[in-house]
């Protein structure tokens, strides 16, 4: 069942964005040579925390930190470790902050240190899949029309999306109806778009195949042709007109 939020629970989504977004820029703004994934972890631990939120992630489902590291070909879902990240490394960062009865959820890859023109060019373009689907998150439109607007764009450019992991809707809990895929196929199913609904939008994008594998960890995914990923998301809102990101991302690097 997709909920459709009510004016005051959407000011309390607000709140919720406003930590997760704050923590995603910590996060990305520790995102540099030497520095460990846990001392990224240990410091969103402590700031959500100090905004009197709970971390989303930990303990979900047994996961067991409150964000999500991946590094290089790691798509998602990478844990926070020993690790040390290097110059030229790609780090997505994904985080989610649950106060007063709310999610947020949002990601995005940062650089770590210099980077190669095709991971920035990857991580570019990633973004701004994103920002070609969200022209389609407005009544009117359909759950499908955002996801084709993601792959298309993914795809001219000659980059593929990974299938196995979807965006969703987002609320009282992280993973709500509908699911948003950033594909289309002949059978998806087609929700329409309604004010009220908060979803949250989130291309992942390998820069080679789409094939991906879980690790013996039992969460780290990764592609399987070793090819870079990245990813990018906002937990938005369907308004009467343009979208609200609900984590605004206008506080990260460019
Ligand atoms: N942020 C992820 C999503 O968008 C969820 C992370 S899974 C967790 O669905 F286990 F790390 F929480
Ligand atoms: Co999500």
């Amino acid at each position: 069942m997709i909920t459709l939020k009510s004016a005051h629970e959407i000011e309390l989504m607000r709140r919720a964005g406003k930590i997760t977004a704050a923590a995603r820029a910590l996060a990305g703004e520790m995102v540099t040579p030497g520095v460990t994934t846990q001392e990224i972890d240990h410091a969103v631990y402590q700031f959500i925390r100090s905004q009197g939120a709970v971390p989303s992630f930990l303990n979900y489902q047994g996961y067991p930190a409150s964000v999500c590291v991946s590094v290089n070909d790691e798509i998602i879902h990478g844990i926070p470790g020993k690790r040390v990240l290097q110059e030229g490394d790609i780090v997505s960062i994904d985080v989610g902050a649950y106060i007063d009865g709310f999610h947020g959820d949002c990601a995005a890859t940062f650089a770590c240190g210099r980077i190669s023109q095709e991971a920035k060019r990857l991580i570019d373009v990633t973004r701004q899949s994103f920002f070609e689907g969200l022209k389609y998150a407005r009544e009117g439109y359909r759950v499908p029309d955002i996801s084709r607007a993601v792959q298309e764009y993914v795809e001219k450019n000659g980059f593929s999306v990974v299938r196995e992991y979807v965006g969703h809707g987002v609320g009282r809990k992280m993973h709500e109806a509908p699911e948003v895929p950033n594909y289309v196929m002949e059978h998806s199913p087609r929700p329409r778009l309604l004010r009220g609904m908060t979803i949250a939008v989130e291309p992942m994008v390998n820069a080679g195949g789409t094939a991906i594998k879980v690790m013996p960890d039992g969460w780290t995914v990764k592609t399987a042709d070793g090819s870079l990923s990245a990813h990018y998301e906002n937990t938005i809102l369907i308004t009467d007109g343009e979208p609200e990101l609900l984590t605004d991302p206008s506080g990260l690097p460019e």
